[in-house]
């Protein structure tokens, strides 16, 4: 199996809670390794921009508020078949229908305050990948 990049969001919801930690923990002893990570403040226009593919989805205005109420953890992981080992150990949207041992099962408030953000293909993973983060920092 190749070793590929996912892009991956730890939400203002774990901040808030001093999870980022546990949330990290959970996604190296899931065979994933942080290659890129940094903490920042999304603007509006950020998090507009990161969800617009979701723009005409109800949630889109909630969704955008949420991701910016409070510091976020963006991070590039590697490993083999990151993509779909991310989204397997994230778990459900919905932390209410997560299998047990998710990130969102085991960490998650809500639908909206869920955790977690994977890239669901790998040509969405190179785009956000790129949205936050030069090559240069990025060390594999
Ligand atoms: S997914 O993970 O893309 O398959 O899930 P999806 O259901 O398509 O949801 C896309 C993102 O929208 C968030 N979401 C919501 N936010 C607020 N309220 C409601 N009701 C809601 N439903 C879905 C969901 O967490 C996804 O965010 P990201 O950051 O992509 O995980």
């Amino acid at each position: 199996m190749a070793v590929t990049r996912t892009f991956s969001i730890i939400k203002p919801d774990a901040t808030r809670r001093n999870q980022t930690g546990a949330v990290t923990k959970m996604l190296e002893e899931a065979g994933l390794r942080v290659v890129a990570s940094k903490r920042i403040q999304l603007s509006k226009e950020q998090a507009e921009g990161f969800y617009a593919v979701h723009k005409d989805r109800p949630f889109y205005g909630e969704l955008c508020n949420f991701m910016t109420s409070g510091p976020v953890v963006v991070q590039v992981l590697e490993g083999e078949d990151a993509v779909k080992r991310n989204r397997d150990i994230m778990g459900a949207t919905n932390p209410a229908d997560a299998a047990p041992g998710t990130i969102r099962k085991e960490l998650a408030e809500s639908i909206e305050a869920n955790s977690v953000h994977g890239s669901d293909s790998e040509e969405n993973a190179a785009t956000e990948i790129a949205f936050f983060f030069n090559d240069d920092e990025i060390v594999g």
